[in-house]
């Protein structure tokens, strides 16, 4: 499972609750993709939610949910690492150890924590400040390369990048400067057909929900805002029911030339996704019911990853401790 030959790839993702179609498309593909070939090690961040939540039984529940649907959707414990971040609390102590060379001004810069003023203006926490910090802590301190995400974390990949620098100019190189990759939909539209699909925006397609629920939820979403008459031709180029067709099958320009000639309406073609989209996660959804259903799984495969990456850490904490002349 780890050996040292094969290309290192770490990611890690908020434990937001269960997966939606966004994290599908934008990271997931490819988590379950670069289980093959590579050394992947995946993270629920339960310390990074704890920038933004305080309510404890739900991050336990969330992390929960997030590492049930990531197994349902294909991500093999025989092949890939899959943990919980506080249960490998090296992680913190290598984020405050990297935060030593990180100038104030990096992340105070960062959009991510410019956001975070502005949405959550009565909890701007200082571990807000220090969040890309701990992200490169998560990366560097298994030595990992490659990082799967989403486009919305390119500015923390290229801070990580500066980060890894600054400390081995300082202590020598040691650390690997790991680099962003993105599968071909780095950035899913939401419902609202504008802002980015995320759980805290409440503008998601559900994985795992009721089906009814998830239809609801495609029926919903927000087309060509010019198309007014069911006459009027569409633009798939800009309609995200048109843009989301691309990964559910291998027809869209069909389905796109429909659009166009006003063949089919907006409605025929969500209807069509939301088919296509419950068929294509029909059996994960299966896997998720099967996998619920055994107690204690989830839990003993977190522990289990865990404890296989105890020796990496400890052995990194050892080299940088040494290194800043420590203990
Ligand atoms: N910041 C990432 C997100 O919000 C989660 C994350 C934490 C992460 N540590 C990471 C992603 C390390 C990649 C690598 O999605």
């Amino acid at each position: 499972m780890t050996t040292e030959t094969l290309p290192r790839v770490f990611s890690g993702v908020q434990p937001s609750g269960l997966p939606h179609v966004g994290n599908y498309l934008g990271a997931f593909r490819n988590y379950i993709a670069m289980q093959d070939g590579h050394d992947a090690i995946y993270c629920i961040v339960d310390y990074h939610a704890l920038t933004s939540t305080h309510d404890s039984e739900l991050i336990r529940r969330n992390t929960h949910e997030m590492a049930l649907g990531l197994l349902a959707l294909g991500l093999d414990p025989e092949k890939a690492v899959l943990f919980r971040q506080s249960d490998r609390p090296e992680h913190a102590e290598l984020a405050y150890l990297l935060s030593t060379v990180v100038p104030v001004s990096w992340v105070e810069r960062t959009p991510s924590f410019k956001e975070k003023k502005r949405t959550q203006p009565d909890d701007v926490n200082h571990a807000l400040l220090t969040y890309p910090v701990l992200q490169t802590a998560d990366i560097a301190i298994y030595h990992a390369r490659y990082v799967p995400v989403g486009k919305d974390q390119a500015a923390h990949l290229e801070l990580a990048r500066e980060i890894v620098r600054a400390w081995n100019a300082r202590y020598g190189d040691y650390f690997v400067e790991p680099e962003a990759v993105f599968t071909d939909s780095p950035v899913v539209r939401g419902t609202d057909g504008v802002q980015k699909m995320s759980k805290s925006l409440g503008n998601v397609v559900e994985i795992f929900g009721d089906e009814a629920v998830i239809r609801k939820q495609i029926m919903s979403m927000v087309t060509d805002t010019q198309r007014v008459l069911r006459t009027d031709p569409g633009r798939p180029e800009v309609c995200n029911v048109c843009q989301l067709h691309r990964f559910f099958g291998d027809d869209y320009e069909l389905i796109w030339d429909g659009e166009r000639t006003a063949r089919t309406g907006c409605v025929d073609t969500k209807r069509l996704l939301a088919d296509r989209m419950l068929t294509f996660f029909a059996e994960a959804r299966e896997r998720r019911r099967e996998l619920e259903a055994k107690p204690g799984y989830v839990e003993e495969v977190l522990r289990a990853g865990a404890e296989t990456l105890a020796p990496m850490a400890a052995e990194t904490l050892r080299v940088v401790r040494d290194r800043m002349g420590l203990g």
